[in-house]
């Protein structure tokens, strides 16, 4: 208490960017892209969701009655949060995929609470979301340090700043966010992630369950029509960074439920035949009317899914909390 007392009267600290991703100008995202978009059936990777417009959209989806996913995964942080860094006494948060990071403020007051936070790490595509997020923490937490990396998880996390001598990491990686992933991208992901941890440290993860299906497909297709605009605007951010021409009104908004590979998946379907130039990918494509780009998949978890996961990444599933209706889990993995 006396350290939180003493980082109250400490100074605001200026926060760091630094910055791997340019919209347009990232060979290894166009070229993932123009395979997706060119595959028989088409798949667009979830990042273009967020440019500032999708983040801001996103921040839209999480105050939905639909959308449980983050005010359950905000309710198991605030029960579970307090033991979790007493055991580990973590001297900074990484947090992957950070968004607006409202929630990181209840892992953050934990932290600062026992006077163990010195920095924050936000790490996430759009460079606009940690710009706004770090301005509102350093300005929150006077003494804390925030670095904030603009990066792709799936290439830059070795971009991640090296800790101090004596520092314990604690990587959060929330929202459901893994569930977006493959199962491969998921294993390569996780195994990554722990290549990076040290005993001591821990992973903090929200993963989103699976259960009753029209409540899930209701979670991605609420009656507001947020989340349609935030689908539809994955083609706006692709004409935006490649010069592309389609017009997202075009689209009609797809979520089902994939009860065989247990996810959820969104598409856009289109409304008409449509020839969609992409002059920055160098493709045309073709769309049929009826015919849809798949543009994310969230996989729902079960709790032994979850610690295979853990294990296969070398990590061992040491909390496990989920809510009362089976939705939502908040898990805890540290180095074997
Ligand atoms: C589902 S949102 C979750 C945001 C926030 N953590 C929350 O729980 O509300 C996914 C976040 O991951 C980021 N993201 C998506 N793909 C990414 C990638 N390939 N690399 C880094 N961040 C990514 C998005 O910009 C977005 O902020």
């Amino acid at each position: 208490m006396t350290t939180r007392l003493a980082n109250r009267a400490a100074q605001v600290l200026p926060w760091r960017l630094d910055c791997h991703v340019a919209a347009g100008n990232d060979r290894a995202a166009a070229d993932e892209l123009r395979r997706g978009l060119s595959a028989r059936r088409p798949w667009v990777p979830a990042r273009w969701f967020y440019d500032d417009a999708g983040c801001a959209l996103f921040v839209r989806i999480t105050a939905l009655d639909a959308y449980y996913q983050t005010r359950t995964e905000e309710a198991l942080l605030d029960a579970c949060i307090g033991d979790l860094v007493v055991s580990h006494a973590p001297t900074e948060l990484v947090e992957i995929g950070s968004g607006a990071a409202r929630k990181t403020r209840t892992i953050l007051d934990a932290m600062d609470h026992l006077g163990t936070l010195t920095r924050y790490v936000p790490f996430d595509i759009s460079p606009g979301a940690i710009a706004v997020s770090a301005t509102q923490i350093a300005a929150a937490y006077p003494g804390t340090r925030v670095h904030g990396v603009a990066g792709d998880f799936a290439h830059h996390l070795a971009r991640i700043p090296r800790r101090r001598a004596g520092d314990r990491r604690l990587v959060a990686f929330l929202g459901g966010t893994i569930g977006n992933l493959e199962p491969r991208g998921r294993r390569t992901l996780m195994r990554r992630l722990a290549r990076r941890l040290r005993p001591g440290d821990a992973l903090l993860l929200g993963t989103d369950l699976a259960h009753d299906p029209g409540v899930l497909v209701r979670a991605y297709d609420d009656p507001e029509g947020v989340t349609a605009e935030f689908n539809r605007n994955v083609i706006r951010h692709i004409n935006t960074a490649f010069a592309g021409d389609a017009d997202p009104v075009d689209f009609a908004h797809v979520a089902l439920w994939n009860a065989r590979a247990a996810r959820i998946e969104m598409h856009l379907r289109a409304l008409r035949p449509i020839e969609w130039s992409i002059a920055g990918l160098g493709i045309v494509l073709p769309i049929e009317a009826g015919a849809a780009i798949r543009t994310e998949i969230s996989c729902k978890f079960t709790r032994a899914g979850v610690e295979a996961m853990y294990a296969d990444a070398g990590l061992t599933m040491t909390g496990w909390h989920e809510d009362d209706l089976g939705r939502y889990a908040v898990s805890v993995g540290t180095p074997s």
